[in-house]
Protein backbone atom coordinates (compact mmCIF):
# COMPACT_ATOMS: atom_id res chain seq x y z
CA UNK A 1 0.00 0.00 0.00
CA UNK A 2 3.06 1.97 -0.48
CA UNK A 3 2.32 3.24 -4.08
CA UNK A 4 1.49 6.10 -5.87
CA UNK A 5 -0.91 5.81 -8.96
CA UNK A 6 -0.48 8.78 -10.93
CA UNK A 7 -3.42 9.05 -14.46
CA UNK A 8 -2.57 11.11 -17.24
CA UNK A 9 -2.92 11.28 -20.61
CA UNK A 10 -2.91 7.99 -22.65
CA UNK A 11 1.65 8.70 -24.38
CA UNK A 12 2.62 10.71 -21.44
CA UNK A 13 3.59 8.04 -18.76
CA UNK A 14 7.40 8.19 -19.10
CA UNK A 15 6.95 11.97 -18.52
CA UNK A 16 4.59 11.70 -15.08
CA UNK A 17 7.65 8.78 -14.39
CA UNK A 18 10.80 11.24 -14.99
CA UNK A 19 8.82 14.34 -13.02
CA UNK A 20 7.81 11.89 -9.88
CA UNK A 21 10.83 11.00 -9.77
CA UNK A 22 12.46 13.90 -9.81
CA UNK A 23 10.19 15.08 -6.44
CA UNK A 24 11.42 11.93 -5.29
CA UNK A 25 14.67 12.41 -5.45
CA UNK A 26 14.63 15.98 -4.10
CA UNK A 27 12.84 14.88 -0.40
CA UNK A 28 15.36 12.11 -0.39
CA UNK A 29 12.43 9.00 -1.21
CA UNK A 30 13.86 6.13 -2.05
CA UNK A 31 11.51 4.03 -4.84
CA UNK A 32 11.16 3.21 -8.73
CA UNK A 33 8.71 4.99 -11.33
CA UNK A 34 7.22 2.39 -13.07
CA UNK A 35 4.39 2.36 -16.61
CA UNK A 36 3.61 0.38 -19.79
CA UNK A 37 3.11 3.03 -22.60
CA UNK A 38 -0.67 4.18 -23.19
CA UNK A 39 -2.01 2.99 -20.29
CA UNK A 40 -2.68 6.45 -19.10
CA UNK A 41 -1.30 6.30 -15.77
CA UNK A 42 2.30 5.72 -14.12
CA UNK A 43 3.05 3.89 -10.55
CA UNK A 44 5.73 5.22 -8.43
CA UNK A 45 6.58 2.43 -5.86
CA UNK A 46 8.10 3.34 -2.29
CA UNK A 47 10.30 1.56 -0.65
CA UNK A 48 10.80 3.96 2.60
CA UNK A 49 7.73 2.95 5.27
CA UNK A 50 5.34 5.70 4.64
CA UNK A 51 7.03 6.95 1.72
CA UNK A 52 4.37 7.62 -0.26
CA UNK A 53 2.21 9.56 2.21
CA UNK A 54 5.75 11.93 2.08
CA UNK A 55 5.85 12.18 -0.98
CA UNK A 56 2.22 13.19 -1.69
CA UNK A 57 2.72 16.00 1.36
CA UNK A 58 5.64 17.28 -0.16
CA UNK A 59 4.47 18.08 -3.23
CA UNK A 60 1.73 20.16 -4.62
CA UNK A 61 -0.72 18.73 -6.83
CA UNK A 62 -0.74 21.82 -8.30
CA UNK A 63 3.37 22.09 -9.06
CA UNK A 64 2.79 18.52 -10.90
CA UNK A 65 2.91 19.30 -14.72
CA UNK A 66 1.78 16.26 -16.57
CA UNK A 67 -0.42 14.67 -13.90
CA UNK A 68 -4.15 14.14 -14.05
CA UNK A 69 -4.54 12.59 -10.91
CA UNK A 70 -3.38 11.06 -7.77
CA UNK A 71 -3.53 8.65 -4.82
CA UNK A 72 -1.35 6.77 -2.24
CA UNK A 73 -2.32 3.06 -2.36
CA UNK A 74 -1.90 -0.57 -3.92
CA UNK A 75 -3.87 -2.76 -6.18
CA UNK A 76 -5.95 -5.44 -4.46
CA UNK A 77 -8.40 -7.90 -6.36
CA UNK A 78 -12.13 -8.40 -6.38
CA UNK A 79 -13.74 -11.58 -7.02
CA UNK A 80 -16.90 -11.86 -9.69
CA UNK A 81 -19.46 -11.25 -6.75
CA UNK A 82 -20.07 -9.64 -3.42
CA UNK A 83 -17.12 -7.04 -4.65
CA UNK A 84 -17.86 -4.68 -1.53
CA UNK A 85 -17.83 -6.99 1.32
CA UNK A 86 -14.11 -7.49 -0.21
CA UNK A 87 -13.49 -4.19 -0.14
CA UNK A 88 -15.10 -3.16 3.40
CA UNK A 89 -13.05 -5.82 5.16
CA UNK A 90 -9.75 -4.07 3.25
CA UNK A 91 -10.81 -0.36 4.28
CA UNK A 92 -11.69 -1.44 7.99
CA UNK A 93 -8.30 -0.79 8.78
CA UNK A 94 -8.70 2.86 7.12
CA UNK A 95 -9.96 6.17 9.15
CA UNK A 96 -13.60 7.60 7.60
CA UNK A 97 -13.18 9.18 4.41
CA UNK A 98 -14.65 12.59 3.40
CA UNK A 99 -15.60 11.56 -0.03
CA UNK A 100 -15.33 8.82 -2.59
CA UNK A 101 -14.17 9.00 -6.25
CA UNK A 102 -14.63 6.21 -8.51
CA UNK A 103 -12.19 5.95 -11.61
CA UNK A 104 -11.18 4.81 -14.60
CA UNK A 105 -7.98 5.53 -16.81
CA UNK A 106 -8.39 7.25 -20.11
CA UNK A 107 -7.70 4.56 -22.14
CA UNK A 108 -11.05 2.64 -24.22
CA UNK A 109 -10.28 -0.09 -21.57
CA UNK A 110 -11.34 2.14 -19.10
CA UNK A 111 -14.11 4.18 -20.91
CA UNK A 112 -15.70 0.69 -21.43
CA UNK A 113 -15.50 0.65 -17.60
CA UNK A 114 -17.22 3.43 -16.77
CA UNK A 115 -20.88 1.71 -16.97
CA UNK A 116 -20.07 -0.39 -14.46
CA UNK A 117 -18.34 1.94 -12.29
CA UNK A 118 -22.00 4.07 -12.45
CA UNK A 119 -23.80 1.26 -12.00
CA UNK A 120 -21.21 -0.05 -8.68
CA UNK A 121 -20.75 3.18 -7.55
CA UNK A 122 -24.50 3.99 -5.23
CA UNK A 123 -24.31 0.72 -3.82
CA UNK A 124 -20.86 0.90 -2.60
CA UNK A 125 -21.61 4.45 -1.59
CA UNK A 126 -24.51 3.51 0.51
CA UNK A 127 -22.61 -0.17 2.00
CA UNK A 128 -19.47 2.13 3.25
CA UNK A 129 -21.54 4.69 5.20
CA UNK A 130 -23.97 2.67 6.80
CA UNK A 131 -20.40 0.68 8.25
CA UNK A 132 -19.22 4.27 9.03
CA UNK A 133 -16.12 4.31 6.46
CA UNK A 134 -17.57 7.34 4.72
CA UNK A 135 -18.77 10.55 6.15
CA UNK A 136 -19.31 13.76 3.79
CA UNK A 137 -16.76 16.11 5.27
CA UNK A 138 -14.55 17.93 2.76
CA UNK A 139 -11.76 18.16 5.30
CA UNK A 140 -11.46 14.20 5.33
CA UNK A 141 -9.45 12.38 2.87
CA UNK A 142 -10.61 11.19 -0.17
CA UNK A 143 -11.12 7.77 -1.24
CA UNK A 144 -10.28 7.04 -5.32
CA UNK A 145 -11.40 3.64 -6.62
CA UNK A 146 -9.79 3.32 -9.89
CA UNK A 147 -10.72 0.36 -11.63
CA UNK A 148 -7.95 -1.86 -14.24
CA UNK A 149 -11.28 -3.87 -14.37
CA UNK A 150 -13.93 -5.17 -12.96
CA UNK A 151 -11.74 -7.33 -10.91
CA UNK A 152 -8.63 -5.35 -10.08
CA UNK A 153 -8.86 -2.35 -8.38
CA UNK A 154 -6.32 0.76 -7.20
CA UNK A 155 -7.61 1.73 -3.52
CA UNK A 156 -5.86 5.20 -2.90
CA UNK A 157 -6.24 7.85 -0.84
CA UNK A 158 -5.54 11.34 -1.59
CA UNK A 159 -6.36 14.88 -0.04
CA UNK A 160 -8.90 16.46 -1.19
CA UNK A 161 -7.43 19.60 -1.31
CA UNK A 162 -4.06 18.57 -2.66
CA UNK A 163 -5.18 16.60 -5.67
CA UNK A 164 -7.83 16.85 -8.62
CA UNK A 165 -10.58 18.97 -8.97
CA UNK A 166 -12.45 16.28 -10.79
CA UNK A 167 -12.61 12.94 -10.70
CA UNK A 168 -9.35 11.53 -13.14
CA UNK A 169 -8.44 14.95 -13.24
CA UNK A 170 -11.17 15.65 -16.28
CA UNK A 171 -13.68 18.31 -16.24
CA UNK A 172 -16.96 17.96 -17.55
CA UNK A 173 -16.99 21.52 -19.21
CA UNK A 174 -20.43 21.94 -21.94
CA UNK A 175 -18.95 23.49 -25.10
CA UNK A 176 -20.81 26.72 -25.86
CA UNK A 177 -22.25 26.53 -28.71
CA UNK A 178 -22.11 30.30 -29.67
CA UNK A 179 -17.94 29.57 -29.63
CA UNK A 180 -16.85 29.49 -32.69
CA UNK A 181 -13.98 27.00 -31.90
CA UNK A 182 -13.12 23.78 -29.86
CA UNK A 183 -10.35 25.42 -28.25
CA UNK A 184 -12.30 27.89 -26.50
CA UNK A 185 -12.85 24.47 -23.69
CA UNK A 186 -8.60 25.06 -22.99
CA UNK A 187 -9.08 28.80 -21.71
CA UNK A 188 -11.99 27.68 -19.69
CA UNK A 189 -10.62 24.68 -18.61
CA UNK A 190 -7.33 26.57 -18.02
CA UNK A 191 -9.07 29.06 -15.57
CA UNK A 192 -10.91 26.61 -13.69
CA UNK A 193 -7.06 25.16 -12.99
CA UNK A 194 -5.27 27.91 -12.28
CA UNK A 195 -8.10 30.39 -10.98
CA UNK A 196 -10.06 29.45 -7.06
CA UNK A 197 -13.77 29.77 -8.51
CA UNK A 198 -13.98 32.86 -5.44
CA UNK A 199 -11.27 35.27 -6.96
CA UNK A 200 -13.16 35.20 -10.89
CA UNK A 201 -15.14 38.18 -10.24
CA UNK A 202 -12.03 39.91 -9.24
CA UNK A 203 -9.63 38.54 -11.71
CA UNK A 204 -11.58 37.59 -14.52
CA UNK A 205 -13.92 41.07 -14.27
CA UNK A 206 -15.40 42.89 -16.84
CA UNK A 207 -13.65 45.85 -15.91
CA UNK A 208 -10.94 44.54 -17.40
CA UNK A 209 -8.76 44.50 -20.85
CA UNK A 210 -7.22 41.33 -22.29
CA UNK A 211 -4.93 41.00 -25.79
CA UNK A 212 -5.80 37.42 -27.38
CA UNK A 213 -2.68 36.66 -29.80
CA UNK A 214 -3.49 34.29 -32.52
CA UNK A 215 -6.90 34.35 -31.99
CA UNK A 216 -8.91 33.43 -34.79
CA UNK A 217 -11.66 32.25 -35.31
CA UNK A 218 -11.88 33.48 -31.86
CA UNK A 219 -12.98 30.26 -29.30
CA UNK A 220 -10.38 31.81 -26.40
CA UNK A 221 -11.87 35.66 -27.20
CA UNK A 222 -15.05 34.01 -26.68
CA UNK A 223 -14.29 32.90 -23.05
CA UNK A 224 -12.69 37.19 -22.66
CA UNK A 225 -16.16 38.52 -24.01
CA UNK A 226 -18.55 36.16 -21.88
CA UNK A 227 -16.67 37.83 -18.93
CA UNK A 228 -17.19 41.18 -20.42
CA UNK A 229 -13.88 42.52 -21.09
CA UNK A 230 -12.41 44.33 -23.82
CA UNK A 231 -10.85 42.45 -26.06
CA UNK A 232 -8.09 43.01 -29.36
CA UNK A 233 -7.38 40.11 -30.94
CA UNK A 234 -4.34 39.25 -32.80
CA UNK A 235 -4.16 37.43 -36.26
CA UNK A 236 -4.16 37.39 -39.73
CA UNK A 237 -7.03 34.98 -40.05
CA UNK A 238 -11.12 36.17 -39.75
CA UNK A 239 -13.08 36.49 -36.59
CA UNK A 240 -16.30 35.43 -36.04
CA UNK A 241 -18.41 37.83 -36.89
CA UNK A 242 -20.56 37.14 -33.85
CA UNK A 243 -17.70 38.20 -31.67
CA UNK A 244 -17.38 41.13 -33.65
CA UNK A 245 -20.91 42.01 -33.16
CA UNK A 246 -20.41 42.17 -29.57
CA UNK A 247 -18.65 45.84 -30.24
CA UNK A 248 -16.08 44.06 -27.31
CA UNK A 249 -13.81 43.24 -29.96
CA UNK A 250 -10.79 45.05 -31.79
CA UNK A 251 -8.92 42.58 -34.41
CA UNK A 252 -5.93 43.85 -35.20
CA UNK A 253 -4.17 41.81 -38.71
CA UNK A 254 -0.26 42.41 -37.37
CA UNK A 255 2.09 39.52 -35.97
CA UNK A 256 1.91 38.53 -32.50
CA UNK A 257 5.33 38.25 -31.54
CA UNK A 258 6.45 41.67 -32.30
CA UNK A 259 2.91 44.02 -31.51
CA UNK A 260 2.83 44.74 -28.43
CA UNK A 261 -0.24 47.19 -26.57
CA UNK A 262 -0.06 50.98 -26.12
CA UNK A 263 -1.25 50.86 -22.71
CA UNK A 264 -0.88 47.72 -20.24
CA UNK A 265 -3.82 45.60 -19.70
CA UNK A 266 -5.01 42.91 -17.63
CA UNK A 267 -4.60 39.84 -19.36
CA UNK A 268 -2.34 38.34 -22.41
CA UNK A 269 -3.66 34.92 -23.95
CA UNK A 270 -1.90 33.10 -26.65
CA UNK A 271 -2.39 29.88 -28.62
CA UNK A 272 -0.15 30.55 -31.37
CA UNK A 273 1.77 27.34 -32.72
CA UNK A 274 4.76 28.12 -32.49
CA UNK A 275 8.28 26.87 -30.65
CA UNK A 276 7.97 26.73 -27.09
CA UNK A 277 11.17 28.78 -26.73
CA UNK A 278 9.46 31.51 -28.74
CA UNK A 279 6.22 31.35 -26.99
CA UNK A 280 7.81 31.50 -23.60
CA UNK A 281 10.21 33.81 -24.56
CA UNK A 282 6.88 36.14 -25.30
CA UNK A 283 5.10 35.26 -22.24
CA UNK A 284 8.52 36.48 -19.97
CA UNK A 285 8.63 39.87 -22.15
CA UNK A 286 4.84 40.80 -21.48
CA UNK A 287 5.03 40.23 -17.98
CA UNK A 288 8.50 41.29 -17.40
CA UNK A 289 7.73 44.35 -19.28
CA UNK A 290 4.76 45.42 -17.77
CA UNK A 291 2.36 44.79 -21.25
CA UNK A 292 -0.08 42.34 -18.78
CA UNK A 293 -0.56 41.06 -15.23
CA UNK A 294 -1.81 37.43 -15.64
CA UNK A 295 -1.22 35.57 -18.70
CA UNK A 296 -2.23 32.06 -20.41
CA UNK A 297 -0.16 30.58 -22.72
CA UNK A 298 -0.14 27.30 -24.46
CA UNK A 299 3.58 25.26 -25.18
CA UNK A 300 3.08 23.33 -27.82
CA UNK A 301 5.60 20.23 -27.00
CA UNK A 302 9.04 18.98 -28.51
CA UNK A 303 8.83 15.56 -30.03
CA UNK A 304 11.45 13.61 -27.39
CA UNK A 305 12.40 14.85 -24.03
CA UNK A 306 9.29 16.74 -23.26
CA UNK A 307 9.34 16.98 -19.41
CA UNK A 308 12.79 17.96 -19.66
CA UNK A 309 12.43 20.56 -22.25
CA UNK A 310 9.06 22.17 -20.11
CA UNK A 311 11.41 22.78 -17.05
CA UNK A 312 14.00 24.21 -18.91
CA UNK A 313 11.77 26.46 -20.16
CA UNK A 314 9.97 27.44 -16.99
CA UNK A 315 13.68 27.67 -14.99
CA UNK A 316 14.40 29.84 -17.84
CA UNK A 317 11.22 31.71 -17.70
CA UNK A 318 11.76 32.23 -13.85
CA UNK A 319 15.23 33.52 -13.79
CA UNK A 320 13.93 35.89 -16.21
CA UNK A 321 11.75 37.37 -13.53
CA UNK A 322 14.52 36.56 -10.87
CA UNK A 323 17.07 39.12 -13.25
CA UNK A 324 14.74 41.55 -13.36
CA UNK A 325 14.03 41.62 -9.54
CA UNK A 326 9.54 40.87 -9.91
CA UNK A 327 7.68 38.27 -8.61
CA UNK A 328 5.77 36.35 -10.53
CA UNK A 329 3.88 33.01 -9.79
CA UNK A 330 4.48 30.10 -12.41
CA UNK A 331 2.29 27.39 -12.91
CA UNK A 332 2.14 24.84 -15.94
CA UNK A 333 -0.04 21.77 -16.71
CA UNK A 334 -1.17 19.31 -19.23
CA UNK A 335 -4.78 19.74 -19.51
CA UNK A 336 -7.74 17.41 -20.64
CA UNK A 337 -8.33 19.55 -23.88
CA UNK A 338 -4.56 20.24 -24.73
CA UNK A 339 -2.85 17.51 -27.20
CA UNK A 340 0.96 17.92 -27.67
CA UNK A 341 0.92 20.85 -25.53
CA UNK A 342 0.79 22.14 -22.07
CA UNK A 343 -0.73 25.37 -20.34
CA UNK A 344 1.08 28.18 -18.66
CA UNK A 345 -0.22 30.53 -16.18
CA UNK A 346 1.94 33.16 -15.09
CA UNK A 347 0.70 36.40 -12.55
CA UNK A 348 2.59 39.23 -11.26
CA UNK A 349 2.74 39.55 -7.98
CA UNK A 350 4.90 42.32 -7.66
CA UNK A 351 4.46 45.98 -9.52
C1 LIG B 1 -4.62 27.34 -32.80
S1 LIG B 1 -5.14 28.73 -33.66
C2 LIG B 1 -5.90 29.69 -32.43
C3 LIG B 1 -7.28 29.27 -32.08
C4 LIG B 1 -7.96 30.24 -31.15
N1 LIG B 1 -7.31 30.31 -29.85
C5 LIG B 1 -9.41 29.88 -30.94
O1 LIG B 1 -9.76 29.48 -29.82
O2 LIG B 1 -10.21 29.99 -31.86
C6 LIG B 1 -3.64 29.59 -33.93
C7 LIG B 1 -3.81 30.94 -34.61
O3 LIG B 1 -2.57 31.62 -34.54
C8 LIG B 1 -2.46 32.44 -35.68
N2 LIG B 1 -1.05 32.85 -35.83
C9 LIG B 1 0.02 32.09 -36.22
N3 LIG B 1 1.15 32.84 -36.19
C10 LIG B 1 0.78 34.07 -35.77
C11 LIG B 1 1.48 35.28 -35.49
N4 LIG B 1 2.81 35.36 -35.68
N5 LIG B 1 0.79 36.36 -35.06
C12 LIG B 1 -0.54 36.29 -34.86
N6 LIG B 1 -1.27 35.17 -35.08
C13 LIG B 1 -0.63 34.08 -35.53
C14 LIG B 1 -3.03 31.59 -36.81
O4 LIG B 1 -3.48 32.41 -37.87
C15 LIG B 1 -4.15 30.85 -36.09
O5 LIG B 1 -5.40 31.49 -36.32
Amino acid sequence: MNTLLLHCRPGFESEVCAEIAEHAARLELAGYAKARPDTACAEFICSDPGGAERLMAGVRFSQLIFVRQWARGGFIELPEKDRISVLLAHLAAYPAFGSLWLEVLDTNDGKELSGFCKKFEAPLRKALTAAGRLVEDARKARLLLTFRSGREVFVGVAEANNSALWPMGIPRLKFPREAPSRSTLKLEEAWHTFIPREQWDERLSDEMTAVDLGAAPGGWTYQLVRRGMLVTAIDNGPMAESLMDTGLVQHLMVDGFTWKPKHPVDWMVCDIVEKPARSAALLEAWIGEGHCREAVVNLKLPMKQRYAEVRRLLERIAEGFAARRIKVSIACKQLYHDREEVTCHLRRLSK
